[in-house]
């Protein structure tokens, strides 16, 4: 905000409530009579009539101590332009104090925990539900409750794994996110290409395809996809290329979607979360991942 604006908004601010104060102060008293009285103001709405008394005393008071309060307000806290206010106040430093103080709070409640393994938190009751409750803080708006998964969201709850199922694995897919990358193959293979390697794609996991397109797929297949998705399409762990012998499906199983899949490519994200969450926190949250499918 430039100066001036700043400037001007506190003029006008400033400018208003001033004017309150002098309207108040200026309709205080009936301009005729000193004390209560009886006497009305002349005139009369539907029967009503207003009497030529002052204000309450208590209600004036409130008026002032509304503009007293007003002026201090905009002396401490920011609302005068661009000034900050003499406490320096800002929800994120606000924020920051709470999340502190909770920190401090809580912490060595999760830190009883810190010395089980991953494996070890699945069986203990307490320790489950709270990896439980975080994940579905942090977690089940992509994986769902109970990380049953969805549309290119890996299912947690299954032993079909992109990367790994043991605990280890799990915290290090937390910690440090990861990224998949199944490169785009309409330009290379053709339209008819990649029908036919979907073809074969789809005789993995032993559904009825055409033989002969399945046939011609098999060679594209061997040639293209065997180095991520291994000779057998069982996938591979280190690269998150997944299992295409299973009938488990990230992007969706039908003839259409697979052929989709090939065409483009894909690229699934799972953020880290190393530097949101503590470490204990996430060995929380993996024992949960981890008592899913054991
Ligand atoms: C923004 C959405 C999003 C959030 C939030 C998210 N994930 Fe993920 N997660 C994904 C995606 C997408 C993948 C698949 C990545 C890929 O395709 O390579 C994934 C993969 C995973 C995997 C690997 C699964 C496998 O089969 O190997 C695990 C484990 C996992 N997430 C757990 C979690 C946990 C626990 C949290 C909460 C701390 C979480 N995710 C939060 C989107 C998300
Ligand atoms: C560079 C390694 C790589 C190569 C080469 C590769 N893929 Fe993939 N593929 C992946 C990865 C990684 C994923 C998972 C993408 C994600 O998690 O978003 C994937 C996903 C898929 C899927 C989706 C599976 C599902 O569960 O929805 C299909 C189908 C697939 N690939 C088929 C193929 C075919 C056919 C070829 C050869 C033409 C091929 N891929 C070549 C790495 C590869």
């Amino acid at each position: 905000m430039t100066s001036f604006w700043s400037l001007w908004i506190s003029f006008i601010t400033l400018a208003v409530i001033f004017g309150c104060l002098i309207l108040v102060v200026r309709t205080r008293r009936s301009e005729v009579y000193k004390e209560t009285t009886t006497e009305t103001m002349h005139h009369s709405f539907d029967g009503i009539e207003e009497l030529d008394n002052p204000l309450p005393r208590w209600w004036f008071n409130m008026f002032i101590i509304t503009v007293v309060f007003s002026v201090v307000y905009l002396f401490l806290y920011p609302g005068l332009g661009s000034y900050k206010g003499y406490l320096n106040w800002t929800s994120y430093n606000q924020w920051e104090e709470e999340m502190a103080h909770a920190e401090e709070h809580y912490q060595p409640v999760f830190a009883q925990y810190s010395n089980l393994a991953i494996e070890d938190i699945a069986n203990n009751d307490t320790a489950r539900l709270m990896g439980q409750r975080m994940f579905n803080n942090n977690c089940a708006v992509c994986h769902g409750q109970g990380g049953v998964g969805a549309y290119g969201f890996p299912n947690l709850a299954d032993n079909d794994w992109l990367y790994g199922g043991d605990g280890a694995t799990i915290k290090a897919t937390l910690l440090y996110g990861r990224k998949g990358a199944m490169p785009p193959w309409l330009d290379i293979l053709g339209e008819d290409g990649v029908r036919n390697v979907t073809s074969y794609v789809l005789s993995l996991s032993g559904q009825e395809v055409n033989a002969q397109a399945a046939a011609q797929g098999q060679t594209t297949y061997q040639a293209m996809c065997v180095a991520c998705h291994g000779s057998e399409g069982k996938g591979n762990l280190t690269l998150g290329a997944p299992n295409l012998t299973d009938n488990i499906w990230l992007y969706g199983g039908s003839f259409e979607q697979i052929a989709h899949t090939i065409r483009q490519g894909r690229n699934g994200v799972m953020p880290s979360h190393g530097e949101l969450l503590s470490e204990d926190k996430i060995n929380l949250i993996s024992g949960y991942v981890y008592s899913l499918s054991n």
